[in-house]
Order: structure tokens, then sequence, then C-alpha cells
């Protein structure tokens, strides 16, 4: 049919749609093919109105949709067309059963190695892209080992490095790709079929190739030190609100050590996000499993922080509005886990939310890209708080169509996300509109904190002396 290869994703989310669209886009010969069970996604997918937002991604899928990148739900047909096939579905933490609330549910890629082993017709490379426990590449193997047609598979492993809100140029402009396979010769082979299909964009030193082990655990160790530095930080911050020192001129200085980095050292309400505290949880149970008990305690208090950060935010919301929000209108801009994305797994703000509910303030909420649905599902999914089993609910939270109807006759505002909008908004216009003494709580410390107080606003934010608290000697 003219192509020089024939790729499949099983999995058509967050990784496995701007993955494909960017190899389709560099591949010009390569025909790709994304999957995936759920009839809405792929129809999204073919629709001009994409399941998932992220900058640029839009004009990648049109370079390519029809010509050599595909989206389908014939499962079947396609596995059998593929010679690589990626494995790209959700691997969640499990909640029941053996490991419930750390462990990762490795169901979804048994099955995607099940039903790959079940209607091939030829040899192929099975390619882990999702984020996998350490030595999950055996069990992929041994389930496609169990076909009955005398198949052999490789199995790569090949995780996925982007971050949503700037997966296009992270896929794009990787600062490494890696691939794990079986050191044998069909092992090494079928690494370097993968390496040649990177190689059409990014440069070969940049493709890192290891044992299968390596690369699995690799991403899970790479999503621990970048969460383990915000939760660094983070306790930091608590530490400067008591003293008077500002956690922005820490970050600053420390950051301008080569050896330390700037990157990653913001404080904030918390880590959000379907995959730092999924990942680190299931570091944490690996090492337990090993019987590594002061290792998994080690990470496991990033965690801890992580979650003393976001109770710490809500907390210093009540206690500040003279230790009530019942009844209280309260603004929340921005629920999405971070900018330039609608995807609000595991986001901070959701906690906030929550805690405001159970305190029965009036919460308003904002934000550019989430939908009232995707809120709800997620409340429901994380916080066991639904419409349904908590009366009230849907009264306790309304969504508002922009910021300045969240805040009309508000008591406080917090910023949750760092959308760059929330920076240019009309605060004077906002100031006027508030109940008074109106609070800012900026859990991202992306406003202009001296600005707003001229306003006449009580400014809190994270890691930053409260002037009426501290003085200069
Ligand atoms: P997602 O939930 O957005 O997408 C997974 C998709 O797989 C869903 O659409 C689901 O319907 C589909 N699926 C599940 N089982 C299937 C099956 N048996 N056959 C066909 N399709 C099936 O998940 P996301 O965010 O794309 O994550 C995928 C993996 O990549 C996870 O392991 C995650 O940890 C990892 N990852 C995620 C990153 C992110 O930023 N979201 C970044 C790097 C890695």
């Amino acid at each position: 049919d003219g192509y020089d290869l024939h790729i499949c994703c099983m999995g058509a989310g967050y990784v496995g749609g701007p993955t494909m669209a960017v190899i389709a886009a560099n591949c010009p010969k390569i025909r790709v093919c994304v999957v995936d069970l759920s009839k809405k996604i792929i129809d999204a997918w073919n629709s001009p109105d994409l399941p998932i937002y992220e900058p640029g991604l839009m004009e990648v899928v049109e370079k390519s949709r029809g010509k050599n990148l595909f989206f389908s739900t014939d499962i079947d047909a396609e596995i059998k067309k593929a010679d690589i096939i990626f494995i790209s579905v959700n691997t969640p933490t499990k909640t029941v059963g053996i490991g419930a609330g750390r462990a990762a549910n490795v169901k979804n890629c048994e099955l995607c190695a099940r039903k790959i082993a079940e209607v091939s017709e030829g040899s192929k490379i099975v390619v882990e892209k999702s984020t996998v426990p350490v030595r999950t590449a055996e069990a992929v193997r041994r389930v496609l080992d169990c076909n009955e047609k005398g198949l052999k598979f490789q199995v790569l492993s090949n995780p996925e490095f982007l971050a949503e809100g700037t997966a296009i140029p992270d896929l794009m402009k990787p600062d490494r790709v890696l691939i794990g396979g079986v050191q044998s010769p069909e092992g090494l082979a079928a690494a370097e079929a993968l390496v040649s299909v990177y190689a059409n964009w990014v440069p070969r030193e940049q493709i890192l190739t290891t044992n299968l082990w390596s690369s699995e655990l690799a991403k899970l160790v790479a999503n621990a030190f970048l969460a383990q530095r915000v939760s660094s930080i983070n306790s930091i911050s608590a530490l400067c609100e008591a003293t008077g020192a500002n956690v922005s001129e820490i970050t600053r200085a420390v950051g301008m050590d080569n050896r330390i980095g700037k990157r990653f050292l913001n404080s904030s309400i918390g880590f959000g996000g379907s995959c730092f505290q999924k990942d680190i949880l299931n570091l944490v149970y690996l090492c337990e499993t090993y019987g590594l008990r002061e290792c998994a305690e080690y990470w496991n208090q990033v965690i801890v922080m992580n979650d003393y950060q976001k109770k710490r935010f809500s907390e210093k919301m009540v206690s500040t509005l003279f230790n009530t929000v019942t009844g209280k209108k309260i603004a929340i801009l921005g629920f999405a886990f971070k900018k330039d994305t609608g995807d609000v797994r595991e986001t901070p703000s959701m906690f906030v939310v929550r805690d405001l509910v159970h305190e029965q303030a009036k919460v308003h909420v904002y934000d550019p890209q989430v939908k009232r649905e995707d809120m709800w599902t997620e409340m429901d999914y994380t916080c066991k708080m639904s419409v349904a089993n908590y009366p009230g609910l849907e009264e306790a939270v309304t969504t508002a169509p922009d910021a300045y109807a969240a805040c009309d006759g508000a008591h406080a505002l917090a910023v949750l996300t760092e959308w760059d909008e929330f920076k240019e908004l009309d605060y004077e216009r906002i100031y006027k509109s508030m109940a008074k003494p109106a609070f800012v709580f900026d859990g991202r410390n992306i406003l202009d904190h001296d600005a707003l107080r001229k306003i006449g606003f009580e400014v809190h934010a994270i890691g930053k002396p409260d002037p009426n608290k501290f003085s200069d000697l």
C-alpha cells in the first residue's frame, strides 16, 4: 500500500494521541493508526473537536489525519496490519484488592497483550509506552508467547516523558528517547527498528537504549525526582511563612546553583495530574514488595508532603476568613491540574473545593478549559463526592462562565491553576465587585501581590511573608 511500515497504538489518550500524531507528522512513509475501545474518543479524534486540549495539537493532527494518521475502533484489523504495536493504555492506581491505593493496575496492558496474541497472524514488535511497574515486560512477553500460532514477539519498553500542556514541543524536541529491550540479537534488532523510527526527527545521540528493566524503572524514577523537587520546595514554603523568608527568593538563590538548576523549583499548592502520585505510589509499592522498607518510606514522604501542602492551603483560607466560610461565596480560579490542559485528574484544586464544600461555602469555579461534567467525574472518582451521594453538592459548586462572574460578590478568590489569563484580569473591577475585606489566595504565586495590596486586597501567597506579621529589621 505504499507505506514502509505500519504502526498501531492501543490507547488514544493524552499519550497515545499526541505521540502518534507526532510520529505521523515526522514520518510520512509510516502509516500510523491509533485504536481505542472508546468510540466516543475515536469519534472525537476524527472530528474538529479533539478529545484533549493541548497547544499545537490540532495543527499536527490536521497535517497527517487521513493521509498517514488514522483513528479507529477496529482494533483487530489494525493489530493484524501492524509491524510495531504500542501499548499506551491507562495504568491507574489500584482501587481494590492487593496493593489497593498504591500498586499500579496493569490489567489494561495485559488485556492488550492477550488481544495481540489472539488476533496476530505474523510476528510483531510490541512496545510498552504506558508507565508500568518494573518487570511488567516479563508478563507481557509471557502472555504473548502463549499464542497458538508459534509467533515470536519482541517486547520493548519505550516510556513517554512528555508533559501535558507542552506535549507537542516535548515530542518534537525530546530531551531523550528511551528504548529498553532484551539484550539478545533479536531484541537488539527490535530496538534498532524503533530507534530508526525516532531517528526521523530525533538526533541519534539523544536516543538511549538500555535493558528492559532500566527503561521501565527510569520512567518511575524521573517522575519521582521531579515530584520530589516540588515537595522539597513546598516544605520550605511552610518554613518561609513561619519565619518571614520569601520562598521565591530562596528558589532564585538555590536554583542559580548549576548543580541544582532552577526548573521545577516553584512552590505552589502542590502537584497534581494523573502521573506523579500514581508513579511514586507505584515506586513505593515496588520497594515494599522487594522488602526495602526504608526506600519505600523515603519516597512516600514526597506524597505526604504534597497532601500536607494542599491541606495547609485550605486550612489557611478558612482560618483567614475569620474561621468560617459557611454560606460565603468563594471564587476558585482554575480547576485543571496545570495550565494549558483541561486534564483534572488528581488536580489540587479539587481538594480545596472539597474542603470548602465540607465547610459549607458556596464555591464558584472558573477554568478556561475544564468542563463541569469532568469536574464531577474526577470529584466522584478521587474524593468519593458526587451529586448522587452528597446532598447539596450541585448547589454548593457553581461553574462560572468567566473569572468576573466567579468573583462577583465573593469574600475571597483563590488562584489554583497558573493560567496566563489570570495575570491579566482587571483586578480593580474585581475588587469593587467583591465583599470586603476582599481576600486573595495565590496558590501558584503568579499574581503581582504588591499591586493587589495597593488596590485594597488582603493577599496571602505560598511561602511569602505576611507584611502585617513580619517587618524588616
Ligand atoms: P488516558 O486515560 O488518557 O488514555 C488511555 C486510553 O486507553 C483510554 O482512551 C482508554 O479507553 C484506552 N484503553 C484502555 N484499555 C484499552 C484496551 N484494552 N484496548 C484499547 N484501548 C484501551 O491515559 P494517558 O494519560 O494517555 O496515559 C497512558 C499511559 O501513559 C499511562 O500509563 C500513563 O502513566 C502514561 N503517561 C502519561 C502521561 C500524561 O501526561 N498523561 C505522560 C507520560 C506517561
